[in-house]
């Protein structure tokens, strides 16, 4: 596996592999990786010729700056996990390579960015897309792969995409969970055994509501959330939402695959977030 530092240097080893007929997968992340980004390294690997992973953290998508300092960094590990993986090339620019000049794009996100994340993360997902669209002109993969995980961020990813006629499809990944439930996140390692324990309450209440969802409203479904969570003294729920999977908004009725809970809390001091398709 390579490592590039240079827009530059990645763009003409890119180049020749592309004149050589070779597809492009790509995987961009902020690196401490886990299996779940292993798994879209993996994806990307199985759909083309040549697969490239980016790890940078994006200063512009951290609305809490305390939150950029203390993000996980485990760039040895990384490295040993993507080899392992096959991953082609590893792309770890620095702050000024990407960012030469302030960034000062403003995207219209058609309202995706309003609800849930948005409401707590202002400019957040202006951050993301800044970052994603200045990888994806220096990658030019014909793939790109994002996990559901992050469900409102794929979501933008599509739309953002689909609004600047991108040549380049984006593969939705699926969330990759401990065995116990807890998805997979690079904050996990921030937990502590006391944290992590009731961290799993998470994923428990949205299978609850997996389970429970033809049977129950969507109100009573958010009021046994609420209680489940309430008895946990480490959890603290930011929101807990079911939404429309395209529009992202609140919907009142559970429709069976068109339909998305999502929720964000804080566990001690670490933010989480996590959803399930109904
Ligand atoms: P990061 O949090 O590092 O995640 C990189 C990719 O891995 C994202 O597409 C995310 O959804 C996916 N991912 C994370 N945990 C996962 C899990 N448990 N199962 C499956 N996929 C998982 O998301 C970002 O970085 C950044 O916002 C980025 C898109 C790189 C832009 O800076």
């Amino acid at each position: 596996m390579q490592e590039t530092f240079t827009i530059a240097q990645l763009q003409e080893i890119i180049l020749n592999h592309k004149k050589a007929g070779k597809t492009i997968g790509f995987v961009p992340t902020m690196g401490a990786l886990h299996a779940g980004h292993i798994s879209l390294i993996n994806k990307a690997r199985a759909e083309n010729n040549f697969v490239v992973c980016s790890i940078f953290i994006n200063p512009t998508q951290f609305n809490d700056q305390n939150d950029l300092i203390k993000y996980p960094r485990t760039p040895e590990l990384d490295k040993q996990l993507l080899l392992n993986a096959g991953c082609d090339i590893l792309f770890s620019p620095t702050v000024n390579e990407m960012y030469p000049v302030k960034d000062e794009r403003i995207f219209d996100l058609g309202g995706l960015d309003k609800v849930m994340e948005g409401v707590y993360r202002p400019g957040h997902f202006n951050g993301v897309v800044q970052i994603v669209l200045k990888l994806f002109d220096a990658v030019k993969p014909n793939r790109a792969y994002f996990g559901k995980k992050d469900f409102q961020q794929l979501a933008i990813i599509k739309y953002i995409t689909k609004q600047l006629n991108l040549p380049i499809q984006i593969i939705p990944c699926e969330t990759i969970r401990e065995e116990d439930g807890l998805a997979m996140s690079s904050r996990n390692i921030r937990l502590n055994s006391v944290e992590r324990n009731q961290a799993i309450q998470l994923s428990k209440a949205l299978f609850f509501v997996k389970e429970n969802a033809p049977h129950l409203s969507v109100k009573e479904l958010k009021q046994k959330v609420n209680e489940m969570l309430s008895c946990y003294d480490l959890i603290k729920t930011e929101y807990f939402e079911i939404a429309d999977s395209e529009t992202l908004q609140p919907v009142d009725t559970v429709t069976p695959d068109k339909t998305v809970a999502c929720i964000a809390a804080y566990v001690g001091n670490v933010r989480l977030i996590d959803n399930i398709s109904l």
